[in-house]
């Protein structure tokens, strides 16, 4: 087990300052979030609920985590990435009434389970994950808590899958909403999110242009086209690599090149992995790489660049700057890994992750969520659920009223006619 972040730190009072600064920043561009806390903080909806999370501790999901507790739910909460924690942040959540924060940036793996047993040990009857790491150690090691669980929440596409899979060989035991797979989130924070916040922290670490240079972006998912539009935006031509074809040719429809990894390594400056799969670039693309390129990963695992196989080339490693690792090979070329192959977005010293705007929306979409497992989790069998239409509208509807902006309404003719099918020509 793990204390708490308090009693890990040496100076805990002033990193509590600073997280609070930027989580006062946070939450005052985050709408969504401030105006479902005003309804939960006056009728405490959660009051009696234990909520586990397991989510990158940076000042967003504090805003959440502080917006769960102000509705009555004693909250614990972890990281979900070794390196994406904000140990001050932390400290500031930790110090807010009814949650208790673990999370520590630059932990190993034992550490890194270690406090998601702690978490587990508040026995949580909800579970708020991004990337599964929460239902799968209940599931393998305390099964016994599945009983009192009323449900979960899935924020990313690798957790949503890793949940389909197991749902398919009947071994998950409750329900879970695949936040992921709203409107709300992945047409926003997948697309929009990935895009500027992998751009910018490659940026930042790297203090290079992206002007002029090639950049590979693999995979052409949500992810995959934010980050190609968006390196379209900043002059860079841009290479995608695929292995499904209707995406494939979606990508040379929107006019980037499309060719396979093995050719796209002789071409590119910047690679940028969103694939959620393992193995992408590896050796034989090592191999025919330019001096000086850039890897990083945007999807959500470390498995995506072949570190090991580089490793193994290399004749000499060093940090080049902080969170850019160059390999040298035999033959003299450096090529420079960034955040050590994890989300480069979260996990470079300088990364901040997704915009906060586009996070409130990601968050308003699991705070009503976990509205809907308080009021109505009976109602869910054990399975992995899409999110009730009406509960992600509902979240639009705040944040267009907040943004000031009115849209139009279905006359009852035109929403009688739109469910008819007798109208014809
Ligand atoms: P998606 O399923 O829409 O897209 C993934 C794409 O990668 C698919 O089109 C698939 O065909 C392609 N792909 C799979 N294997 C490939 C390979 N070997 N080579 C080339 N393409 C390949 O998924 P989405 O929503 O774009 O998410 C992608 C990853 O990013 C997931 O791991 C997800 O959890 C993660 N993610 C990361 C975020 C971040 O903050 N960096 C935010 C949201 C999601």
């Amino acid at each position: 087990m793990t204390e708490p972040i308090t009693e890990q730190l040496s100076d805990p009072e002033s990193a509590r300052e600073e997280g609070r600064r930027k989580m006062d920043w946070a939450s005052q561009h985050m709408p969504i979030l401030e105006s479902l806390r005003e309804t939960f903080e006056d009728e405490r909806p959660f009051e009696g609920e234990r909520i586990g999370m397991a989510m990158h501790v940076e000042a967003k999901t504090a805003v959440l985590a502080e917006t769960l507790a102000a509705a009555g739910a004693e909250v614990a909460i972890t990281g979900c990435n070794p390196l994406s924690t904000h140990d001050d942040v932390s400290a500031a959540l930790d110090a807010v009434a009814g949650v208790t924060s673990y999370a520590r940036r630059g932990v190993g793996d034992e550490e890194y389970y270690e406090a998601i047993e702690s978490v587990i040990a508040h026995e949580p009857t909800i579970t708020v994950d991004d990337g599964m790491d929460l239902v799968a150690a209940i599931h393998e090691d305390y099964p016994e808590l599945i009983d009192t669980i009323v449900g979960g929440a899935e924020e990313t596409t690798t957790g949503v899958h890793r949940l389909r899979a197991m749902d398919e060989d009947g071994e998950l035991d409750y329900p879970v909403f695949a936040v992921n797979d709203t409107p709300m989130k992945r047409l926003f924070d997948n697309v929009h999110g990935t895009g500027e916040s992998s751009l910018a922290s490659i940026a930042m670490t790297t203090n290079l242009s992206w002007a002029g240079k090639t950049v590979v972006v693999a995979g052409y998912g949500y992810c995959g086209k934010g980050v190609a539009r968006k390196a379209a935006g900043q002059n860079a031509d841009v290479v995608v690599t695929e292995v499904e074809p209707r995406r494939a040719l979606e990508a040379h429809m929107e006019g980037y090149e499309v060719m396979p990894m093995a050719e796209a390594a002789e071409e590119g400056d910047v690679f940028i992995t969103t694939t959620g799969n393992r193995d992408v670039i590896v050796e034989e693309h090592f191999e025919r790489m330019d001096d000086g390129v850039l890897l990083a990963n945007a999807g959500h695992f470390d498995v995506e660049i072949d570190l090991d196989a580089l490793g193994d080339l290399a004749v000499d490693t060093y940090e080049a700057r902080d969170g850019v690792q160059a390999y040298e090979l035999d033959d003299g070329r450096r090529l420079n890994v960034l955040a050590e192959g994890r989300l480069v977005n979260l996990a470079t010293p300088v990364a901040l992750g997704h915009p906060v705007e586009v996070m409130d929306q990601s968050f308003g979409v699991q705070a009503v969520v976990v509205r809907e497992l308080v009021e109505n989790g009976d109602a869910y069998e054990a399975g992995v659920h899409e999110v009730p239409d009406e509960l992600d509208e509902e979240v639009a509807e705040i944040k267009l009223a907040a943004e000031g902006v009115e849209f139009d309404e279905l006359t009852d003719t035109q929403a009688e006619y739109m469910d008819s099918w007798q109208h014809g020509t």
